[in-house]
């Protein structure tokens, strides 16, 4: 190969590496398959009042500190309009609770309730609210009990274990593995 032949193999193999990248990155956020939220495996943990029946609308939620060894852990209990994988049905009434701490790198994740606005910051429309990190813009779906369904996570969110007393709703354990403290 001549030297000057350098000056066109080189910027076209930097291109194509740029454009393979950004190929296998775009697959990542948008297309590549990420795990259900299945059936929980639970671990007992305290019993922690989290709301009253009744005194959350539809897609409305309440943030609540959970109490583990490991320190207090961020969550949320939300209302959601139909049953969810992991949640609790009470009638016509159900909830999901679900660890605010982002599967991938640990952030606190927020609370997005109008995906048309929210989809201007995270480049990411969705039928529905969802929680959103603002560390790299990563999306869950409480609907699908915590499934990641877009950005870098790949792992569902951690779900609490939710049962009624009364008219009380209570957090009692939380899903393991407790990801992503306890593995990946
Ligand atoms: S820490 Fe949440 S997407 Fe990276």
């Amino acid at each position: 190969m001549r030297r000057r032949d350098l000056f066109f193999y080189v910027p076209v193999a930097v291109a194509g590496g740029f454009f393979a990248w950004l190929g296998l990155r775009a697959y990542n956020l948008r297309f590549r398959p990420r795990p259900e939220a299945g059936e929980p495996l639970w671990r007992e943990g305290p019993r922690v009042r989290v709301a009253r029946r009744g005194e959350l609308g539809v897609w409305e939620v309440r943030f609540f500190d959970y109490s583990l060894p490991l320190g207090p852990l961020r969550a949320l209990l939300l209302r959601l309009p139909e049953p969810a994988p992991g949640g609790l049905s009470l009638g016509e009434e159900h909830y999901i609770a679900l660890s605010r701490i982002c599967t991938h790198q640990a952030c606190t994740l927020n609370y997005v309730p109008d995906p048309e606005a929210a989809s201007i910051l995270y480049n990411f429309r969705y039928e529905r609210p969802f929680l959103g990190c603002p560390c790299h813009f990563g999306a869950f779906d409480p609907q699908l009990g915590g499934k990641a369904v877009y950005g870098p996570p790949r792992y569902p969110l951690p779900r609490i274990r939710l049962e009624a007393q009364g008219e009380e709703i209570l957090a009692t354990g939380h899903e393991v593995p407790l990801r992503p403290m306890e593995g990946t």
